[in-house]
C-alpha cells in the first residue's frame, strides 16, 4: 500500500505514545478507541504512522525540552526517509501547561489537554484543513461519557474512576494540570468496569491521582464501589491507586479485609520521614499518622505489601531530616516504591524556595542511599514468598521458550514454565526471590 502523499490531509493510520503515570496509559488508549472509531487504523508496531499522539508528562525533570526533542526526531525520521511529515498531536500534562507555547515554538499540528481528549477527532479534522487547534478547556462535564465503549482489552485493564487533585502539595504540577478532583458517577463505572470484563479484563486496576477521595452524593465512598465490583462474575481482582493518606477511610481499609477480590497491595506515598518537610510540602499527615494508618491496614489485612513514594532533596531538607527517611523506611519494610530526586515545577510553591535548593551531588547521594535501602527491603520482600503457593493471573509470555509472565496477589512479577494462556490463572509455589520478580512451577492438583 502505498503511503498518501500528505497524511497530514488525510490520516488514516495512527500512533499513541504515552509517557509517565498509569493515568496517561489509560487515557492513550482511549485516544486509541477514539480514532479508532473514527475509521482510522493503528500503526503497526514500527511503522511511521500518519498521525502521532504524544501522550506527555509534566511531573519531573525536563518535560518540555523531552517534548520538542521527541518532535525534532519525528520530523527528522520523516525528512530521512522521504515521508512527508506526519501529523503530530501533543496531549498529556506538557500540553494542559504549555499548550500554546508548544504550538509557536513547535508548530505542531494539535494540543489537547487531558480533560479536553474527546475533542480529538474534531480537532485532527481541523488540523486536516490546515488549521492548528488548540483545546486545554477543562470542562465541569466529565469527557468520560463521551467516549466510546470499550471493546478489547487485556487479562489487566486500567479504570480512572477519579481525576484532579485538591491537595496542592508545594512541590507538584497535577492540581494545575489535572485540575480539581472529580469522581465519576458510580453507575458508569460499573458499566465501565462490566464491559471491561465481557471485553476480556480478569484484574481491574481502579484509577485516580487520589483515588481513594472517589465518592458520590450518596457517600459511597471507593470502598462501596469496591464492593460494587466484587459482585462482577468474570472479574478476579481488583486493585486501586495513587492513595492519599488523608483519603483512607474505615471502610477503605475494613474492604481490605472482607472483599477476597481486593488484592493485598497498598500503594500509599508519604514522600519523606521528616515532619519539617511534610509540612513544607504541605503534605497534610505527619510521618507518626501515615505509620498508624499502615498499622491498620496491616490489622486487616497481615500479608499486605506495601509500596510508596518518596522524594529526597526538598528544597530545604537537611541531613538530619533526610535520615528520618532513612528510619521511616526501616520502621515500614516496604515490598516495592518509587523515588526521585526533587525536580522543581515551574509555578509551583516550592520552585519558589530556590534560597535552600538542595545541591545536586548531595541530591545524588541521597537518592542512592534511599533507593540503596527499598532494593534491600524489595529483595527481602520477594525472598520472602519463596515457599508460598498463590495464585498467579498470566500477562503474557516470558522471554524464554514455554514460559509465561505472570502477577502474584501482592503485584510481583512471577516467571513460570506453564501451558497456561494469557489471562488464566493458575495456583504457583514461589520457588525463587530476586530483586525484580521471583520464579515459580505450576501446582498440579490431582484429579
Ligand atoms: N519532583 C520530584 N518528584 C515529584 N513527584 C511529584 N512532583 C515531583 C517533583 N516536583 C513524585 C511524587 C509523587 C509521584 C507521582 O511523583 O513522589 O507521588
Ligand atoms: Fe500531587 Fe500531592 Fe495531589 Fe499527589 S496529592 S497529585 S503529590 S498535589
Amino acid at each position: 500500500m502505498n503511503a498518501p502523499q500528505n497524511p497530514k490531509a488525510n490520516p488514516k493510520t495512527f500512533h499513541v505514545k504515552s509517557f509517565g503515570c498509569q493515568m496517561n496509559v489509560y487515557d492513550g488508549e482511549r485516544m486509541a478507541e477514539l480514532m479508532a472509531a473514527q475509521g482510522m487504523t493503528a500503526a503497526a508496531e514500527g511503522e511511521a504512522a500518519d498521525l502521532v499522539v504524544l501522550n506527555t508528562c509534566h511531573i519531573r525533570e525536563k518535560a518540555t525540552e523531552k517534548v520538542y526533542s521527541d518532535i525534532g526526531r519525528l520530523r527528522k525520521g520523516a525528512r530521512e526517509e522521504g515521508r512527508a511529515e506526519p501529523m503530530i498531536a501533543i496531549a498529556g500534562c506538557v500540553a494542559q501547561a504549555e499548550g500554546e507555547e508548544i504550538v509557536r515554538r513547535a508548530k505542531v499540528d494539535v494540543v489537547v489537554g487531558p480533560q479536553a481528549y474527546h475533542n480529538l477527532p474534531e480537532l485532527v479534522a481541523k488540523a486536516a484543513e490546515g488549521i492548528s487547534a488548540l483545546d486545554t478547556d477543562m470542562p465541569a462535564l466529565s469527557k468520560f461519557g463521551t467516549l466510546p465503549k470499550r471493546r478489547k482489552v487485556g487479562p489487566t485493564a486500567f479504570l480512572t474512576v477519579q481525576e484532579g487533585c485538591d491537595k496542592f502539595c508545594t512541590y507538584c504540577v497535577v492540581p494545575y494540570t489535572r485540575g480539581a478532583e472529580i469522581s465519576r458517577p458510580f453507575a458508569e463505572l460499573v458499566d465501565e468496569a462490566k464491559a471491561l470484563v465481557d471485553a476480556g479484563a480478569r484484574e481491574i486496576t481502579l484509577l485516580g491521582q487520589n483515588v481513594n477521595a472517589w465518592d458520590d452524593e450518596a457517600g459511597t465512598g471507593l470502598h462501596g464501589l469496591i464492593h460494587a465490583l466484587d459482585r462482577i462474575e468474570g472479574l478476579h481482582r481488583i486493585r486501586y491507586t495513587t492513595s492519599h493518606p488523608n483519603d483512607m477511610r474505615e471502610g477503605l481499609i475494613r474492604a481490605h479485609a472482607e472483599v477476597e477480590k481486593l488484592m493485598p497491595f497498598l500503594h500509599l506515598p508519604v514522600q519523606a520521614g521528616s515532619d519539617r518537610i511534610l509540612k513544607a510540602m504541605n503534605r497534610s499527615h505527619t510521618r507518626d499518622s501515615y505509620l498508624k494508618i499502615l498499622d491498620r491496614v496491616r490489622a486487616a489485612r497481615p500479608d499486605i505489601a506495601l509500596s510508596g513514594d518518596f522524594i529526597v532533596g526538598f528544597p530545604g531538607e537537611s541531613d538530619a531530616e533526610f535520615e528520618e527517611t532513612l528510619s521511616l523506611v526501616d520502621a515500614v519494610g516496604y515490598a516495592q516504591c518509587f523515588s526521585f530526586k526533587y525536580s522543581p515545577r515551574p509555578g509551583t510553591p516550592a520552585a519558589e524556595m530556590r534560597d535552600v535548593f538542595v545541591p545536586a551531588e548531595v541530591m545524588d547521594e541521597r537518592l542512592q542511599r534511599l533507593q540503596a535501602a527499598l532494593n534491600r527491603d524489595q529483595l527481602a520482600f520477594n525472598q520472602a514468598t519463596i515457599g508460598k503457593t498463590c495464585a498467579v493471573l498470566i500477562e503474557r509470555q516470558g522471554k524464554l521458550p514455554g514460559q509465561m509472565l505472570g502477577k502474584s496477589p501482592w503485584l510481583q512479577s512471577v516467571y513460570l514454565g506453564t501451558e497456561a494462556k494469557i489471562g488464566d490463572m493458575v495456583e504457583v509455589e514461589i520457588t525463587g526471590g530476586f530483586g525484580n520478580s521471583l520464579t515459580g512451577t505450576q501446582v498440579v492438583r490431582a484429579a
